[in-house]
């Protein structure tokens, strides 16, 4: 599973990028307002942090717009992925996009038909946002399972990006359901390491290993 930090502050990228672990980046108008930068040196500076791809997210909500503003996204850097809305003018500038070449994360997708439409429509990743599906009461790791069972049905070749991630078990869940990538906020990332057996382990080996008096050096 690709791992993705969902980030626009580069302290906590460049904290994230040293584990090895992360496999891109996504962004979106929130983030970019909670980074204080001006999106287009923020969006340049991500992309020479993390190789793989880093999403930018258009605001226009028409087509020509969303066309424009993505491409100028796109030449930021080759590692831009345009991220466009689930819309029916998102979906055709998506098709445009595409097929000039340019990769498109369509986001807030929140139904497996949303996510047909956007593979139809050529996206290169679907973004299932799926903490804010849980926080309606409806179950938003079902909706990976469905989408992977709907692209799979028509060797679709979108990636599902999990997104809306709030938990490590999310994580899990989302691997379990064939999720291709998942994008974390830095904190779940930090915390996918962690387990209470792995700590009490070390420290039970540790002082075993004082009692020999030995070192290994
Ligand atoms: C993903 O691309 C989105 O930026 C993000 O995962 C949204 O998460 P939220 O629902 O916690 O804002």
């Amino acid at each position: 599973m690709q791992l993705f930090i969902d980030s626009a502050d580069v302290a906590e990228l460049h904290a994230a990028a040293a584990s090895g672990l992360i496999d891109g980046v996504t962004t979106n108008p929130s983030l970019i307002a909670k980074s204080g930068r001006k999106m287009k040196e923020a969006i340049a500076e991500i992309c020479s942090i993390i190789p793989g791809p880093v999403s930018a997210e258009a605001v226009a909500t028409d087509v020509e717009g969303m066309l424009s503003e993505g491409r100028y996204l796109a030449r930021i850097a080759s590692n831009v992925v345009v991220k466009l809305p689930l819309t029916e003018n998102g979906l055709r500038a998506c098709r445009t996009l595409a097929d000039e070449g340019i990769r498109v994360n369509v986001t807030l997708c929140f139904s497996a038909v949303q996510a047909m439409l956007a593979a139809k429509a050529g996206a290169y990743f679907i973004s299932p946002f799926i903490g804010r599906l849980d926080d309606i009461k409806v179950d938003g790791v079902g909706l990976i399972r469905e989408i992977r069972k709907v692209y799979d049905n028509y060797n679709f070749r979108t990636q599902v990006l999990a997104a809306s991630i709030r938990t490590p078990e999310h994580v899990r869940d989302c691997a379990l359901a064939g999720a291709d990538c998942a994008t974390l906020p830095p904190k779940i990332f930090a915390a996918l390491y962690k387990h209470p057996l792995t700590d009490s382990g070390i420290e039970a080996f540790l002082k075993d290993w004082k009692s020999t008096g030995q070192s290994i050096l």
